[in-house]
């Protein structure tokens, strides 16, 4: 067996085990070969990883990248082409896919998936992916995929582009909102697209959180000039997520159809999740790092800058919530851990500081756009505060973070160090040869003025990260191109599987699984 890359004496691990001693044989930018005292002709690179953990890429199946989020009521979405190719409306303050998977690939990531959103006025979803494709390409250094946020769930959309996009365009997951003024869609219009993805196979994103309690509340804060940033929090309690998860899994029941409730935040919607799968509903929870590492205290600091610390739904005030989403990873609540890193500059005009101009002195969270940076933090801020901290085991680690989100979104070559898998591999510091360090914004890769993990002290970083066999960062520097990402097809979710209409004689009149392509 000729092999380009040995990875020697690892501690290899996957999703269910941990072993020792292993080494990994690489060709071809796939992985050929485990086990031990592999044979090193001449000519083969060899990277040591003694008393190092070992483990697959990690997969960010939550990540806003070149996208503009969120414009309030009477904003402008849609403006005019900037440079002939790319209309202004991607020119937000947040990273790029140049910027954005430069930093995941520091932090171990070696495969993302970002959205491709469709605005309100876009009859068709083929143009959209078309558009992302153009930003994402030769501009990413590790390899990407996409979900299509459905805003506009047109004839169009349901009988002719989504089949399209998993039959032609190699997407199989879609997102959409319950709140946001620019994004929502009615029940209506959810039952719609959830009677689509049924027969698709086609996996359901929901950002749940009901949004006429969060408006009704903001008025109501903003009538008492309750408007500073931590206010933000304010209006969009624990029940405001619980509720539209609630009213999300019984129309997901209903239609008899997978869904992802994606950055869970609290207890209450943990609780409403834990339910559904214990009546064996085919229902998936997702959760961040910032809802186990921080808490809303966070908003109310150094004044303005609390807007640093503004996302949706927002970190919560009690210690119980974040005990329940630790608790949610642990029991298997929890299916994937991602970012949702959906960054904007701190110090730009388009970026938080939005909502303080023209609203001094406290600003109005309202007009703050949603979102944390933490592609590059997710990795070491679970490596440090989950396996080493004794929450989670490596094996947990690897599910949550590359294992399930590669089997929940069809990457059928992602997700394990196994062959005939993409040799996609991150290598730790043997852990009594690292130094703690406190993080510092300068560290990071991404295109941010600031991190909200800002002081925390790592125990361990990613000490090589190789994308499809080649390394990209090494030991601190990210050495890759960005034309080594690559844009990844994906199948239909291997979680689930494409459901047959339900027992109800209405569903049988349309969704019908005879009808569609494999
Ligand atoms: O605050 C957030 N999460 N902003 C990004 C958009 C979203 O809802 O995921
Ligand atoms: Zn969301
Ligand atoms: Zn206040
Ligand atoms: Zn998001």
């Amino acid at each position: 067996m000729a092999f380009d890359l040995v990875i020697r004496n690892g501690t290899v691990v996957s999703a269910s085990e941990v072993l020792e001693g292993c080494d990994i044989g690489i060709q071809d930018g796939m992985v050929i070969a485990i086990g031990r005292d592999l044979p090193i002709t001449e000519g083969v690179e060899v990277i040591d990883a003694e008393g190092a953990y070992v483990t697959p890429g990690g997969v960010d199946s939550h990540c806003h990248l070149s996208q503009y989020y969120d414009p309030g009521p009477g904003e402008e979405q849609r403006t005019q082409t900037t440079d002939g190719t790319i209309p202004a409306r991607y020119n937000f303050s947040g990273d790029d896919y140049e910027s954005g998977s430069r930093s995941a690939i520091a932090g171990g990531t070696t495969t993302i998936i970002s959205f491709a959103i469709q605005f309100r006025d876009d009859e068709s979803l083929r143009p959209v992916v078309t558009e992302y494709h153009k930003l994402a390409e030769d501009q990413a250094y590790c390899d990407y995929s996409f979900h299509v946020i459905v805003t506009n769930p047109t004839k169009t959309v349901l009988e002719q582009d989504l089949p399209a996009l998993v039959g032609d365009f190699g997407i199989s997951s879609i997102k959409i909102f319950m709140t946001y003024a620019s994004a929502k869609l009615s029940d209506y219009q959810i039952l719609d697209v959830l009677d689509t993805a049924r027969g698709l196979g086609i996996t359901t994103m929901v950002h749940a959180e009901n949004a006429d309690m969060v408006d009704w509340v903001t008025d109501r804060l903003e009538q008492n000039g309750m408007v500073a940033p931590h206010h933000h929090g304010t209006s969009r309690p624990p029940l405001v997520e619980a509720e539209a998860t609630n009213r999300l899994v019984t129309m997901a029941e209903l239609m008899n159809t997978p869904v992802l409730l994606v950055h869970v935040s609290s207890a209450l919607a943990t609780k409403v999740i834990r339910k559904a799968q214990t009546r064996v509903l085919p229902v998936f929870g997702e959760t961040c790092p910032h809802y186990l590492f921080l808490m809303a205290e966070r908003m109310r600091r150094n004044g303005f800058e609390g807007a640093k610390c503004v996302c949706s739904p927002p970190l919560r005030e009690d210690s119980s919530d974040l005990e329940a989403i630790w608790h949610g990873v642990q029991n298997g609540t929890f299916t994937t851990i991602s970012s949702d890193h959906a960054p904007t500059k701190y110090n730009h005009s388009n970026g938080k500081l939005k909502g303080l101009h023209g609203h001094e002195p406290h600003g109005k969270f309202k007009h703050i756009p949603n979102g944390l940076p933490g592609l590059e933090t997710r990795l070491p801020l679970l490596f440090s505060g989950g396996i080493l901290a004794g929450r989670i085991t490596p094996q947990k680690f690897v599910e949550l973070t590359s294992t399930n989100p590669a089997k929940l979104y069809g990457l059928t070559k992602k997700g394990a160090i196994a062959p005939g898998y993409d040799a996609d591999i991150t290598i730790w510091y043997p852990q009594e040869k690292f130094k703690p360090f406190a993080l510092d914004n300068d560290m990071l890769h991404h295109d941010i003025d600031y991190t909200p993990f800002e002081g925390y002290e790592f125990k361990n970083w990613p000490r090589y990260t190789l994308l499809r066999g080649k390394v990209a960062f090494s030991e601190g520097k990210v050495i890759g191109s960005m034309k080594d990402g690559k844009f990844v097809r994906r199948s239909t979710s291997q979680l689930s599987t494409p459901r047959a209409p339900g027992k109800n004689e209405w569903l049988s009149l349309r969704g019908n699984l005879t009808s569609l392509k494999n």
